[in-house]
């Protein structure tokens, strides 16, 4: 692999589709390689674009838009940061040949719809997952319940992610709001949802899962240490690393992954969701891209996931190596305004253990993540205390 000189015309270029917490790191990430960077979001001033050559305020899920953008900037990579994207775009360009759509253009279509990655997971590769179901209508919906989803079940937009339209539904009385609330809160009204019955987890991992190439060229698969993650709302709150599971557990974690990545194939990072319970496995969902409970590898790894991901899309050999145990603790807005003031730091800080991100989002938002706490610790327990009680310490306030 061979990487030019950015601004020059040798330079070797990706461009964020996305431009969030996750592709700020990633943008970071390329930097330190000497990559240049075009960042993509629907609104201006978005993470990644403070760290970027450049920017463009665009709407992704508009085909032409998208198409414009990469003929103008020419790069080598497209790196999908987020969901929403004109899809079919990406695989047209895909297509032409010129660039590499990051890990592929079919990964991203077939992320972006939970029935395209369930069907794939569930009836292609007859791996673990919760029962499902499919309605267009409330009246398949509460067919498809009676007649062996069962309660309690959770009702979710076929495209939607951070917990956007979803519910947890115990009676049959639920139903119609569940319903009602996840036409509405889908990204794309696809006219569908998804039904699945609630697995009783012990807990729930991620799995962050590598292709990349070794020394040699080859694509090979590596796994980083399982994190595991407390959800709220759909969305997460605390992640840690290592997660503790059964030997059995792990290694049956590792081989549902392994699968599903080679189908889906590429270079690239994974973020694959499993349930635990036991020494069982279930598949959730993979993200092809960093995944939010990740963040915690940015101190815990001697190669975070975003310079696993940087480095295997350039063809370049990884490590997953575990440095030391962590967890991370989310720092959300609290209130609805605009830019905002972040106070507290020196007591947050004052641990020698702990780090902070702060985003830099132009806008805060009462449930919006706007940074988040790191800490290392000999025992899990402590790094997630050490992590939330930093993360508490930030104080914002909207500017008057
Ligand atoms: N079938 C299920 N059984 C038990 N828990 C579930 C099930 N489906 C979802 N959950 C819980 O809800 C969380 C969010 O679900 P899911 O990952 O499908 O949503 P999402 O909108 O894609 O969220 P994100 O984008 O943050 O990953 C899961 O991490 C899990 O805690
Ligand atoms: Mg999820």
């Amino acid at each position: 692999m061979n990487i030019g000189t950015p601004l020059t015309p040798s330079a070797t270029k990706a461009l964020l589709l996305g431009s969030g917490e996750l592709g700020k790191e990633i943008a970071i990430s390329l930097q330190r390689y000497g990559v240049e960077v075009i960042a993509v979001d629907r609104y201006a001033n978005a993470p990644a674009q403070h760290v970027a050559q450049r920017s463009y305020v665009i709407d992704m899920t508009d085909a032409e838009a998208v198409k414009q953008v990469i003929a103008k900037e020419q790069p080598h990579f497209i790196i999908p940061e987020l969901e929403a994207i004109a899809t079919d775009a990406l695989a047209e360009i895909e297509a032409l040949g010129q660039c590499t759509v990051v890990p592929n253009a079919r990964a991203i279509q077939l992320t972006m719809n939970r029935e395209g990655i369930r069907v794939l997971v569930a009836e292609e590769l007859g791996l673990p997952t919760s029962r499902y179901a499919f309605a267009e209508t409330l009246e398949e919906l509460k067919v498809a319940v009676a007649a062996g989803i069962g309660y309690p079940c959770f009702i979710k937009p076929t495209m939607s992610s951070s917990g956007k339209g979803q519910s947890m539904v115990k009676s049959p009385e639920e139903l119609d709001a569940a319903w009602a609330y996840a036409k509405a809160g889908g990204r794309v009204d696809t006219g569908k949802v998804i039904v699945e019955a609630k697995i009783d987890f012990d807990f729930e991992i991620t799995l962050l899962t590598v292709r990349a190439k070794n020394a040699q060229g080859e694509v090979i698969t590596q796994f980083c240490e399982p994190i595991g993650h407390r959800q709220e709302q759909g969305d997460y709150r605390e992640s840690w690393q290592p997660q503790t599971m059964s030997a059995k557990a792990l290694q049956l974690s590792q081989a549902i992954a392994k699968q599903v990545t080679d189908n889906i194939g590429g270079l690239g990072l994974f973020g694959v969701e499993l349930f635990i319970q036991g020494d069982q496995v279930w598949f959730s969902e993979v993200s092809p891209r960093p995944h939010d409970t990740g963040m915690v590898t940015m101190v815990t790894q001697r190669q975070n996931e975003f310079e696993l991901h940087v480095r295997a899309i350039l063809g370049l050999p990884v490590s997953t190596h575990l440095l030391s145990v962590g967890a991370s603790a989310v720092i959300l807005g609290g209130v609805e305004a605009g830019a905002v003031v972040y106070a507290g730091l020196e007591n947050a800080l004052a641990d020698a253990d702990v780090s902070i991100r702060l985003f830099g989002k132009p806008q805060a938002f009462t449930h919006r993540r706007m940074g988040v706490a790191l800490a290392t610790a000999t025992t899990i327990d402590n790094a997630r205390e050490k992590a939330c009680h930093a993360a508490k310490q930030i104080i914002i306030t909207p500017i008057e």
